[in-house]
């Protein structure tokens, strides 16, 4: 069989065992409604666009500006011809908001974290990394010829003990998403600072789901926890809150950012980002810093939603965040409840196994600051129905 055939034949059995993923288009921009081709103006509880900025007038009116200001590309990386004054102000921004030292853009987070662990860690070092983890981590980990060392989801004191029993390794640079996005969980902050610390490590947070999101002016996990201003460094992305075109960093102490321009593969050989996407970006923390009101917004809903969830008596991953897991426990069933809430005018997507564990299918809810109350209403009335059709309720 040709190469073409093996594949033709392994896409038939995923569209035949139902795990073979189709992708809605969607005819106009991201929003709290957006319009489905084939289903007509349904609500979003499925974005990443926490804050609502993904179609935010003053965000598209700074992009449009880029591209008559700056062009629409610079047909470079960043050290040959690819640095104008908006990507150093774009940097100085994350840097202040993140309180740390100095910060390098990438074309995405998931460049960034690739980029990370292969040009900072070699063989005598060593990776701590929490086995739930983005992909990027684990893709990024497996470029490097540094030591791998997973800890159990969200256990500090295994990662504790995995140090101990490494104290050997050179350096040890501990790995950690902020927020677990398949649960809405939040990772252990304030004591993976303190065993960092206690065993010389250097803390790095994928804040990709925290930026914008969490702690009280959405400056992330390490503001929700207490521990702002404790973390070594971070990674995180333009592509969800702040405004959800593309784009990601590492933000953290000068040595770092300054080691990673000189090292850092996907920085060194992948295009700048296009200026429409840096003054986009700039304008999402005009938007975020000018008040906190949007992020005051998201936490409200977030809250209305999850009281509502609960008090119906569906089994949710408790927790602060708005991604909102609700536990349906079998993948066709969930699947099944995803397709009748769009048949109801709300997306939402249903999560099997193996992307969560065997048993522990969801509907993976996510709320937005673009959310009205008549919207979050819609949905919660749209999930009942369907619950209660399946029994749940
Ligand atoms: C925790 C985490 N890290 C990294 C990424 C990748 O971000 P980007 O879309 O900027 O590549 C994602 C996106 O899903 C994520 O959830």
């Amino acid at each position: 069989m040709s190469l073409v055939q093996q594949l033709a034949t392994e896409v038939a059995e995923m569209r035949s065992a139902g795990t073979f993923k189709t992708e809605l288009e969607l005819e106009g921009p991201q929003g709290a409604v957006v319009k489905v081709k084939g289903k007509g103006e349904v609500v979003m509880l499925t974005s990443n666009n926490y804050l609502g900025l993904a179609n935010h007038p003053e965000i598209v009116e700074a992009a449009e500006k880029a591209e008559s200001d700056y062009g629409y590309g610079l047909a470079s990386v960043r050290f040959i011809c690819g640095t104008q004054d908006i990507h150093k102000k774009l940097e100085a921004r994350i840097a202040a908001f993140f309180g740390t030292e100095d910060t390098i853009l990438y074309g995405s987070c998931w460049n960034a974290n690739e980029g990370l662990f292969q040009a900072v860690c070699d063989e005598p070092d060593g990776i701590f990394s929490d086995e739930l983890n983005h992909a990027s981590i684990i893709d990024g980990i497996r470029l490097s010829k540094a030591r791998r060392l997973r800890y159990k989801n969200r256990d500090a004191e295994g990662l504790d003990a995995l140090l101990e029993g490494n104290k050997d390794v050179r350096r040890k640079l501990i790995m950690t998403d902020g927020v677990f996005s398949m649960e809405g969980s939040l990772a252990p902050l304030p004591r993976l600072v303190e065993i960092a610390k206690k065993h010389d490590g250097f803390l790095v947070v994928d804040e990709s789901h925290g930026t914008g999101v969490l702690g009280a002016t959405g400056r992330g996990t390490a503001e929700e926890l207490g521990v702002f201003g404790k973390i070594d460094a971070y990674t995180s992305t333009l592509g969800k809150a702040l405004g959800g075109s593309h784009g990601g960093f590492t933000t953290g102490p000068t040595a770092l950012v300054e080691y990673l321009r000189q090292k850092s593969r996907p920085y060194l050989f992948s295009n700048t980002l296009p200026p429409a996407v840096v003054m986009g970006s700039l304008a999402a923390f005009d938007v975020l810093e000018r008040d906190s009101s949007v992020v005051t917004k998201l936490h409200e809903n977030t809250k209305y939603f999850r009281a509502k969830l609960t008090a119906m008596g569906l089994n949710i991953r408790p927790g602060v965040h708005p991604i909102v897991p609700v536990i349906i426990g079998d993948t066709a069933k969930a699947i099944a409840m995803s397709k009748q809430l769009l048949d109801r005018g709300v997306y939402v997507s249903g999560f099997g196994y193996p992307v969560v564990p065997q048993g522990q299918a969801r509907l993976r809810c996510q709320i937005s600051a673009a959310h009205e109350r008549e919207h979050l209403d819609r949905a919660i009335d749209a999930i009942r129905a369907v619950a209660t059709e399946h029994g749940i309720l």
